[in-house]
């Protein structure tokens, strides 16, 4: 793009002026000699330029302050600005030079104006002060030579050029510079998102590794543990029988003729007693049994030892519905329950195992409330749905999850309840389970102010390397 800009204003009220700068700026080429003519015509030389180093000029005229001011704003209506103006200083009866001049700024800042005049009255302290002239403003005196008018008018459209020059190349470079910028804040930007992405993947990492290590103990110690109690717990229940029938003989033993001696025996043996602690004595053993099974079984779940369920397309509130009622009296006493639930479609899942992560979250949320006086507590189930995936969110205003203790949470057999109360097991197992079902589970919580587990669920299975490879 050529900035090149040899337009020039002249406001003068005097005519004679007028043709005495066209002359200077824009000299017609001398009419060729005949001479010239000929030489041409036979040896195609060029004819000589006009005056020598007189570079063109267009020149336009003004007669008053407002008819220049006119022609400036046409000109950068019309795209064509001027590069300079020479001002007469005295134009009756219409605005002098330096009015002029402000109004020639006020509409292009950009143009080179030289003053022109006779007088040495006027204080050129005082219009540089009151025109802003920085360094746009030239004074010629009258009578001026013509070569001053054209230097001036060389001087200054190539002034105006190479200022317009400076600025694009400014205008660009700031352009660039900003881009740049952009540039690297959207990779700044980025980076932080992939570190905190990281981070995040590498927290998952160590928690499954975490998790797959303990499940594989787990499930040894499950296994190892199966076979002795299963046949602890058929034992009891046959040494129970047996038990039974040994009474059942010492009565009948009782009513012999060696009665007697058998009575002092049993006064010494308190079998009496023993006769009434047996059966109790059995019963906690077998609650006591009962009670390692349900671990082993919980164990066996958390690492996955038992697949045999099957994946099924189930209703999550359903599902949720059903936990609730089974839960029933243990949360009525302690919290009211609210169900905002979302539009769910059907969801691929092992539904029983779903329905103990609900379960799981709502026993906490209910232990949570612990002891609030006529306080009740409320228990919030959200549900919803969103690309793709399916989400539940159980919210308690309980006492919250202090940040020493919330790492450790998901870990088997980590609990803060007394024993009896909890074994730690139910949110690993909603780990391992939530993970089989390819989803994730988060939680959000504060001190005092209660806590948010959040599930989210695929609505669609994705098959599993294993399960692609064709049969
Ligand atoms: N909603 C909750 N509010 C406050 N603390 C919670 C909440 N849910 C879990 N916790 C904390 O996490 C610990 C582990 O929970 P988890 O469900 O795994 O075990 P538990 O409830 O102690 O025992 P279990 O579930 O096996 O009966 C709890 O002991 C408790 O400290
Ligand atoms: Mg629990």
């Amino acid at each position: 793009m050529t900035l090149e800009n040899r337009r020039i204003l002249l406001v003068d009220d005097m005519p004679t002026i007028h043709d005495d700068f066209r002359k200077i700026l824009c000299p017609q080429a001398p009419a060729k000699s005949a001479l010239q003519a000929t030489r041409a015509a036979l040896f195609g030389d060029e004819p000589p330029k006009a005056t020598t180093g007189a570079a063109v000029f267009e020149l336009d005229s003004a007669y008053q302050g407002q008819e220049g001011l006119a022609k400036v704003e046409a000109s950068l209506r019309n795209g064509r600005p001027y590069a300079m103006a020479f001002v007469d200083m005295r134009m009756p009866p219409g605005w002098d030079g330096v009015e002029t001049i402000e109004h020639l700024w006020h509409a292009d800042p950009r143009l080179q104006v030289v003053i022109c005049t006779a007088y040495s009255d006027t204080s050129w302290d005082e219009v540089f002060r009151r025109l802003d002239a920085r360094d746009r403003l030239l004074i010629l005196k009258k009578p001026f030579d013509n070569i001053e008018v054209r230097q001036l008018a060389q001087a200054l459209t190539a002034k105006w050029q190479m200022t317009q020059q400076a600025a694009l190349q400014i205008d660009s470079l700031e352009a660039a510079v900003d881009e740049r910028t952009q540039r690297l804040t959207q990779a700044n930007l980025a980076l932080q998102a992939e570190i905190a992405e990281r981070k995040n993947l590498e927290a998952q990492l160590v928690q499954q590794e975490k998790l797959a290590s303990i499940g594989q103990l787990a499930a040894g110690v499950a296994h190892e543990i199966n076979n002795p109690i299963g046949y602890v717990f058929s034992n009891v229940g046959t040494l129970e029988g047996y038990l039974a029938d040994l009474f059942r003989m010492l009565d009948a033993y009782e009513q012999t003729p060696a009665a007697a001696q058998l009575r002092a025996l049993r006064e010494e043996l308190q079998i009496d007693y023993l006769k009434d602690d047996v059966p109790s004595l059995m019963r906690e053993s077998k609650e006591g049994i009962g009670r390692v099974r349900q671990i082993v079984q919980d164990l066996k779940d958390f690492s996955h030892v038992d697949a045999l369920q099957e994946w099924q397309m189930v209703q999550l509130h359903q599902g949720i519905d059903s936990t609730l009622n089974i839960l029933g009296s243990e949360l009525r006493d302690k919290a009211d329950v609210v169900k905002e639930y979302g539009q769910v479609a059907e969801i691929e899942c092992l539904s029983s195992q779903l329905n103990q992560v609900v379960m799981n979250l709502v026993v906490n949320a209910a232990h949570a409330m612990g002891d609030r006086g006529d306080k009740r507590g409320r228990i919030v189930i959200r549900t919803g749905c969103a690309d793709g995936e399916a989400w539940f969110e159980v919210t308690d205003n309980g006492s919250g999850i202090p940040s020493k203790v919330l790492p450790r949470i998901f870990d088997p057999f980590f609990t803060t309840k007394p024993i009896g109360k909890g074994t730690g097991l139910g949110l690993s197992l909603s780990y391992g389970i939530v993970q089989k079902h390819q989803g994730r589970i988060t939680v959000d919580s504060e001190v005092g102010r209660g806590t948010t587990f959040r599930v989210t669920l695929p609505l669609r299975r994705r098959a599993t390397p294993a399960e692609m490879v064709p049969a």
